[in-house]
C-alpha cells in the first residue's frame, strides 16, 4: 500500500512538473501572453462559429481554402475537414504540442494540413475562409494585416473577439457557461 501511494505520488509530481513546464513554454512563445495560450472552442460559440462556416462551405460549387488562425488542437478544425473534404484546410500554431496533437487527430484527413508557424508570417490573400479565436491585442494587430491582405470575396469567422479595423456584417449572441460571448462573422471587401 506505500509504495502504492509512493507510486502515485510521484506520478503526480511528474505530471506537475510537466505542466508547469508546458506553461513556461506557453508563456514564452505567446510573447509574454501578448498573443492568447492553447484554449479550445466551446459552448455556443463553437456551434455558431462552426454552423456559419458549415452555411458558407456548403453553399460553394468550387474547392475552397480555409485557414484557422491559431488552429489550438482543431476544434473547429477536424470537424470542418470530415464533413467538405473537397475543400483544403489549414490550421497555424506556433505551439509545437498541440500542433502534434493535432496532427495525430488529422491523420486519416488528406484535406488538412497543420503548420508550426507565426500566423502574421501567412499570405492571407490565399484563403477564402479565416476561421480565429484569439485575445483582444492579438485581434487588433490581425484585423490590420486581414484589412490589406483578404480577398474580396473572403469570409471571416472571428470568435469571441471583435477584428476592431473592420466591420462584421453579422454579430451573434453566443452566451456560454454565464460567459457574454460574440461570434462576429465578416464578409467580402465591402465590409471591410
Ligand atoms: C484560443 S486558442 C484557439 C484554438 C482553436 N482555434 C479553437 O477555436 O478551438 C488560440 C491558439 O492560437 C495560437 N496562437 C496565438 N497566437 C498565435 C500566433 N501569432 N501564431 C500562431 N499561433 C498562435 C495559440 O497557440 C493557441 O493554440
Amino acid at each position: 500500500m506505500d509504495i502504492f501511494l509512493l507510486l502515485f505520488g510521484c506520478v503526480l509530481v511528474v505530471l506537475c512538473i510537466g505542466l508547469e513546464l508546458y506553461f513556461l513554454y506557453a508563456l514564452l512563445i505567446s510573447k509574454n501572453c501578448k498573443y492568447p495560450p492553447a484554449f479550445p472552442s466551446f459552448g455556443k460559440m463553437k456551434k455558431i462559429a462552426l454552423s456559419e462556416a458549415e452555411k458558407f462551405l456548403s453553399s460553394s460549387k468550387r474547392p475552397l481554402r480555409i485557414i484557422d488562425l491559431g488552429s489550438g488542437t482543431g476544434g473547429l478544425l477536424l470537424p470542418l475537414a470530415k464533413k467538405f473534404p473537397q475543400h483544403q484546410f489549414v490550421g497555424y500554431d506556433w505551439d509545437f504540442f498541440v500542433c502534434q496533437i493535432l496532427k495525430l487527430r488529422a491523420r486519416k484527413l488528406s484535406n488538412l494540413t497543420v503548420v508550426r508557424d507565426n500566423f502574421m508570417n501567412v499570405d492571407l490573400s490565399q484563403y477564402d475562409l479565416l476561421l480565429c479565436f484569439l485575445d483582444t491585442k492579438a485581434a487588433e494587430e490581425l484585423s490590420l494585416k486581414v484589412a490589406k491582405e483578404i480577398k474580396s470575396d473572403a469570409m471571416i469567422i472571428s470568435s469571441a473577439f471583435e477584428l476592431k479595423n473592420l466591420t462584421p456584417q453579422q454579430v451573434f449572441d453566443a452566451k456560454s457557461f454565464g460567459m457574454p460571448l460574440k461570434v462576429y462573422v465578416y464578409k467580402n471587401s465591402n465590409n471591410l
